[in-house]
């Protein structure tokens, strides 16, 4: 079982300049909450309570200001710095003694997930214990992602990074599950013409093992960008309807480790005393209601 959670929060976010001059792109609001609350929940929704957070020197310390040591979510969280953006799989190498040789999911701190049965496919993805799991999402622009293309039979024939010619539609997303051999599988990589460790290279290590699993998050799923000023104002409103036709939160953490059994009544009460005066608090005092 997978239990460790990796979130990537760092980067130069340079698409997004000037928003993210100042401020790390994973921290800029989507609608109500702030970006990286999304990717986390993920991980809690799968089940996964220990988390390595990684972002830059200049600000890691602005995620343990918002995050702590996850106490309040009754949760545990650690932090470690990427000294420069060198590619997505130095994420398993940089901290060595939060993994200690075990499995992990991966995730992008700038990844937004929404649908249904995404709980249960994650619990049963982080079930397994050997290969690695990846995800894939059909979209319009291929060419801006990884990609992978698959056979008759469903069987993955390629992975590319960014291809100019993409050979399918589907896109890998940025959620990535780890068995024990991920870190030293990252050792053996090389960098790539534009400078980066590639996370399809270490993907393509799973894949000549025969131990690469894809699973397709299908058209009642969404996967959102905020790699643009436009996606990212996207990604918010998208959150804005769906929260207030339903009246219920996307991404609230207090929710969700409530609903998993990791904190209770308590803990709920002292964020409502906290974010008094919000649509926030008063959400959490519903919560708090109807769970009784
Ligand atoms: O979002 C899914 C895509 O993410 C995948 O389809 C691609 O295969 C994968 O390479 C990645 O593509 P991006 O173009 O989004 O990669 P980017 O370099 O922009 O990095 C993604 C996020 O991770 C971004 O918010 C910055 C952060 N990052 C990136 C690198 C390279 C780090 O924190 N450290 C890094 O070293």
């Amino acid at each position: 079982m997978i239990h460790k959670g990796i979130v990537l929060a760092g980067g130069l976010g340079t698409r997004l300049y000037p928003l993210t001059l100042a401020v790390s792109k994973q921290l800029l609001p989507v609608y109500d909450k702030p970006m990286i609350y999304y990717p986390l929940t993920t991980l809690m929704l799968g089940g996964i309570r220990n988390i390595l957070l990684i972002s830059t020197p200049e600000d890691l310390r602005q995620y343990q200001r918002l995050l702590g040591d996850g106490s309040q979510w009754g949760m545990n969280f650690r932090y470690s710095v990427q000294p420069e953006p060198g590619g997505l799989p130095q994420a398993l190498t940089l901290d060595e003694g939060f993994l200690h040789g075990e499995g992990c999911a991966l995730i992008l701190g700038d990844n937004v997930f929404y649908g249904a049965y995404l709980s249960g496919t994650l619990r049963r993805t982080a079930q397994r214990e050997t290969g690695a799991t990846i995800f894939a999402y059909r979209v319009k622009d291929p060419e801006r992602y990884g990609v992978v293309e698959f056979g008759s039979k469903g069987e993955v024939l390629s992975l590319e990074e960014k291809p100019a010619r993409p050979k399918s539609h589907f896109a890998v997303v940025g959620l990535y599950f780890f068995d024990g051999t991920a870190s030293e599988k990252v050792k053996s990589l090389t960098l790539s013409p534009r400078g980066e460790l590639e996370i399809t290279d270490l993907l393509r290590l799973y894949l000549v093992e025969g131990l690469l699993n894809v699973e397709v998050f299908g058209r009642g799923f969404a996967w959102l960008d905020t790699g643009t000023h436009e996606a990212l104002s996207e990604a918010g409103t998208f959150i804005e309807v769906v929260q207030k036709r339903q009246g219920l939160m996307v991404a609230c953490p207090e929710e969700i480790a409530c609903r998993q059994g990791w904190i209770g009544a308590k803990e709920i009460e002292s964020v409502i005393n906290r974010f008094a005066r919000t649509d926030y608090a008063e959400y959490l005092k519903g919560l708090l209601e109807t769970l009784g």
